[in-house]
């Protein structure tokens, strides 16, 4: 099957976008049938940030849609709103997310007139980030480019390798001892964070728009990461708080973001502290020395604060080659390096990898990335970085 748009075979069936003053009936929908206790539902708040207050949003509903079979809400799909930034043009794009189709309607059309709507009925592009696995075949049938994971790099903080050992072992306790041994290996192969002379970081403002953002179009395809993205994606998130550093260099702005968060371990007395991780989501160096002076702000960062590591997802071709002159490991591509945990609430050793879905006719990054990958999404993009 091609990727063309297949006509709708459940005519009856509605599907609608959530007015605002009716988000409580999406929120009580995903936490009956997605999960009990969803963040969305705990926090409204979160649900009307990422559905509602992005720039990119210009709608009076929210961007989350119900399919309804009579009175009856029967699935549902989510629409995180951005600009496709695509070497020059602007494109209405979303990342989908809470794609749900109930149990006993599934396979009638519903699930796949939902997640094709936003395209067929508001013209936007799709990319989905970190898609279920169970459901690649699916994508796959239709035409959608799977990419199986997204680059992962690490930087110890400094003599944290044996925090570091007993966190594996935590997260995988049957991790044969060689496996372990290769990842440690990795983790300390550049020695830890070094804390070289700083660059000069200054905080975001509106001469992003004239002396950052513009400097990256030609070389970027992916969100515009223009001021008003970044005051929506990290000044006014709602739960997190992200440090925004900017670095200049011979009049152009590189980007580092980050924020902290508390490794807890699952132990049994509950939930119980073990370290902290720096969550970097923004990485962009307008040069080598550039990539450099960002990596020193990083080191700092876990020497200052007594941070375990700190690590970062990206796709980029030139931006992570630079990573290699900083401190930072890449631990995606080594046979031991999945086992390298992700999620710390609690800490668990379920799969690192991130696989998505592009749809056609965007051509999604390849895995690895060519030099010239010009693909630049984080985990930061779509709903990937949000509690759970
Ligand atoms: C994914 C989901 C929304 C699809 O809904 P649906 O209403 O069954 O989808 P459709 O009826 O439109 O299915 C269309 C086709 O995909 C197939 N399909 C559905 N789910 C599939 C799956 N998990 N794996 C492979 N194929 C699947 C159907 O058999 C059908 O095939 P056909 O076109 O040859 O008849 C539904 O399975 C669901 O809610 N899954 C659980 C939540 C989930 O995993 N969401 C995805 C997050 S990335």
């Amino acid at each position: 099957m091609t990727g063309a748009i297949p006509s709708a075979p459940t005519t009856e069936t509605r599907i609608e976008l959530v007015p605002r003053e009716r988000a409580a009936e999406a929120l009580t929908f995903l936490n009956t049938y997605w999960a009990k206790d969803h963040i969305y539902y705990r926090s409204p708040e979160l649900f009307r940030w990422s559905f509602g207050d992005s720039p990119a949003w210009h709608r009076p509903e929210h961007s989350f849609v119900l399919a309804r079979a009579g009175n009856r809400v029967v699935g549902c799909i989510g629409g995180i709103p951005f600009i496709l930034w695509h070497r020059g043009v602007e494109e209405a794009a979303i990342w989908p997310t809470n794609w749900l189709v109930l149990p006993e309607t599934r396979g009638s059309g519903i699930g796949r007139r939902l997640i094709h709507w936003f395209e067929t009925d508001l013209g936007c592009r799709l990319v989905g980030l970190g898609i279920n696995r169970l459901v690649e075949p699916l994508y796959k049938a239709w035409g959608w480019t799977i990419v199986p994971n997204m680059m992962r790099y690490v930087m110890p903080g400094p003599g944290a390798l044996p925090q570091l050992k007993e966190l594996i072992a935590l997260a995988h306790p049957d991790l044969p001892g060689n496996a372990r041994t290769g990842l440690l290996a990795l983790l300390g192969a550049k020695g830890g964070s070094a804390d070289p002379n700083l660059g000069r970081a200054q905080p975001l403002d509106e001469s992003w728009n004239a002396k950052g953002w513009p400097g990256f179009a030609d070389e970027i395809v992916g969100a515009k990461r223009d001021l008003a993205y970044l005051e929506w994606r990290y000044r006014k998130h709602p739960l997190f708080a992200y440090t925004v550093h900017v670095v200049e260099e011979a009049g152009r702005f590189g980007l580092l973001v980050f924020r902290t968060e508390t490794i807890t371990v699952l132990t049994a007395l509950g939930r119980e502290p073990f370290g902290r991780a720096l969550r970097v989501v923004e990485f962009l160096p307008v040069s080598e020395t550039n990539a450099v002076a960002l990596g020193a702000l990083v080191a700092h960062e876990l020497r200052a604060g007594d941070i375990t590591f700190a690590d970062y997802y990206c796709t980029h071709g030139r931006f992570s080659s630079w990573l290699d002159a900083t401190p930072f490991v890449r631990v995606d591509c080594s046979p031991h390096g999945e086992a390298f945990p992700s999620r710390f609430q609690p800490l668990n050793g379920g799969k690192s990898a991130i696989p998505s879905a592009v749809r056609p006719p965007l051509v999604a990054p390849q895995y690895p990335p060519s030099p010239g990958e010009r693909w630049y999404w984080t985990r930061s993009d779509s709903d990937l970085d949000r509690p759970n």
